[in-house]
């Protein structure tokens, strides 16, 4: 008789912890699911988060000339943002597709694309300060960290205050082994010819929009791959602060 109560009370108490636990268990699950925990916003990483980026224009007043003329390193930036529609540009500059069987607005060996274009973010107008990946396929960014790194980008190149004052730094990135499976060692020496390309590209496009740069590459490798956290295969070749100059 004490031995079949024991044995439904036993029972019930079971149940009861087993309900209590998956209560705990969906206390925690539900307001993450519904976005109600707010993110720290110095460190959340792996975002994944998708922005389609306005379609680049072709066509321009400045002409390829007066471009080539007024290119200059600039190292003083405003504080003003820059346009969404800018930042798509400069990118479109860098590494946009412009053909139909998948080429770029920049020549690479062997149509071997090595290159990855990252943008630390401070004031972009309509973007979250954050880390995003240029998706060149589509277009697109793809946030990989929500907050504001340009100051531990400065610290990783010796440094150099206009990086922590521009409101925005391309870090240009190269997988070399995508090369190098088809040209061996020689491959090495392509890649650093393509960052220069895409960088030139971006340098002449500033011209159009009235925007300035300065190509970086003196960083510590190690501290830039730290701070924008590229996969393990890719290795930082520049940093380009971009913005606004008031000329003085
Ligand atoms: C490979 C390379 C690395 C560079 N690294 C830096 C750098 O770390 N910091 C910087 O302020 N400028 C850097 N520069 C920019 C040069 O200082 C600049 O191009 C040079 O002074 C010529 O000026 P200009 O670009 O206005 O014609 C670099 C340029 C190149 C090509």
């Amino acid at each position: 008789m004490y031995g079949l109560a024991g044995a439904a009370a036993h029972r019930v108490l079971l149940i009861i912890a087993v309900l209590g636990l998956l209560g705990a268990a969906l206390w925690f699950v539900l307001p993450v699911a519904n976005g109600e925990f707010a993110m720290n916003a110095q460190e959340v990483h792996n975002t994944s988060e998708r922005i389609d980026l306005p379609q680049p224009v072709r066509e321009s007043t400045v002409s390829i000339e007066e471009a080539l003329e007024k290119r200059r390193s600039v190292r003083d930036f405003t504080q003003e943002a820059v346009s969404l529609e800018a930042l798509g540009q400069l990118l479109w500059a860098a590494q946009g597709i412009t053909s139909d069987a998948g080429k770029r607005t920049a020549p690479s060996a062997g149509a071997t694309y090595p290159l990855e274009i990252y943008v630390v973010v401070e004031r972009v107008d309509g973007l979250d300060a954050g880390i995003y990946h240029y998706v060149p396929d589509t277009h697109a960014l793809v946030q990989s960290a929500t907050g504001r790194f340009a100051r531990d980008l400065q610290e990783a190149a010796l440094d150099q205050g206009f990086i922590g004052e521009a409101p925005i730094n391309l870090v240009v990135a190269a997988e070399f082994q995508r090369t190098q499976n088809r040209y061996g060692a020689r491959g090495e020496r392509y890649v650093y010819m393509e960052a220069g390309h895409a960088t030139q590209n971006v340098y002449l496009q500033c011209q159009s929009l009235e925007l300035e740069a300065v190509v970086v590459g003196a960083f510590t490798d190690q501290q830039v791959k730290a701070v924008t956290e590229l996969p393990e295969p890719q290795q930082p070749l520049y940093i380009m602060p971009v913005g606004k100059s008031d000329g003085s």
